[in-house]
């Protein structure tokens, strides 16, 4: 679900890595310190790995730099095959946040990083729900993405886009489900997950989030 975005991935993954290097000055600051970033999604995981929206592949890379156990899912047959050619035996599923195959095994922690607006608010209640079903009592959901404080936050954040005359960028953030901090920290303490934030760049917020007790 949350799949509508899917052609644009398609079409984006063939330049997918130089927009995240800095080379596209529209994008330069919601992928300002990338690198950094996925390092520390990385190092807050644990055991066996659940990633979601693997994309070209970047988040992964460090999982397994770690030593983790990964399982990817991506929707985009494109992004699947940048992937696979990197990671030849990486177990990697066509899928979304929430309707994947079976996994062989229980899982420890739930990755994504820059994916997980792809779902509406509704969408990723359900997907929440879905993780706290799936993980023991201290496995952990650690997300990096693009997250305003508040609508206020949003407001703003068009206003200066709008004045940097970044007409595309202003696109996916009034098109794209970006939501707010308030809004997901209600959704992980409803389905039994203490979580904390910490902002990264102007855009970027990780949400490390560790499950209390079994609902
Ligand atoms: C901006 S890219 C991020 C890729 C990678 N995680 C990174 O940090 O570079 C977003 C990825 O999420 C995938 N995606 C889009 N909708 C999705 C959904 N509903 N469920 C899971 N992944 C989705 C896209 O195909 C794309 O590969």
């Amino acid at each position: 679900m949350g799949r509508e975005f899917i052609p644009l991935f398609d079409e984006w993954a063939e330049f997918y890595d130089e927009t995240v290097s800095g080379q596209d000055a529209e994008y330069k600051d919601v992928f300002e310190n990338y690198e950094g970033i996925l390092k520390l999604v990385a190092q807050k995981s644990k055991g066996r790995v659940l990633e979601f929206g693997v994309g070209t592949g970047n988040l992964t890379e460090k999982l397994i730099g770690l030593g983790r156990e990964v399982y990817g899912v991506e929707p985009s047959k494109v992004m699947r095959e940048k992937t696979k050619a990197r990671f030849m035996n990486l177990e990697l599923y066509d899928g979304d946040f929430i309707q994947f195959p079976n996994l062989p095994g229980k899982i420890d922690s739930i990755v994504s990083t820059y994916a997980f607006h792809h779902l509406t608010d509704d969408e990723k209640d359900t997907a929440i729900k879905l993780y706290s079903e799936m993980l023991e009592t201290g496995g952990k959901i650690v997300f990096a993405d693009t997250v305003f404080l508040n609508e206020r936050d949003r407001n703003e954040r068009h206003r200066i886009v709008k004045e940097q005359g970044y007409e595309n960028l202003l696109k996916d953030l009034q098109s794209e489900h970006y939501t707010t901090l308030e809004v997901l920290k209600q959704i992980f303490e409803i389905h039994g997950f203490q979580v904390n934030f910490e902002k990264l760049n102007s855009y970027v917020w990780v949400m490390e989030a560790v499950k209390e007790n079994k609902k």
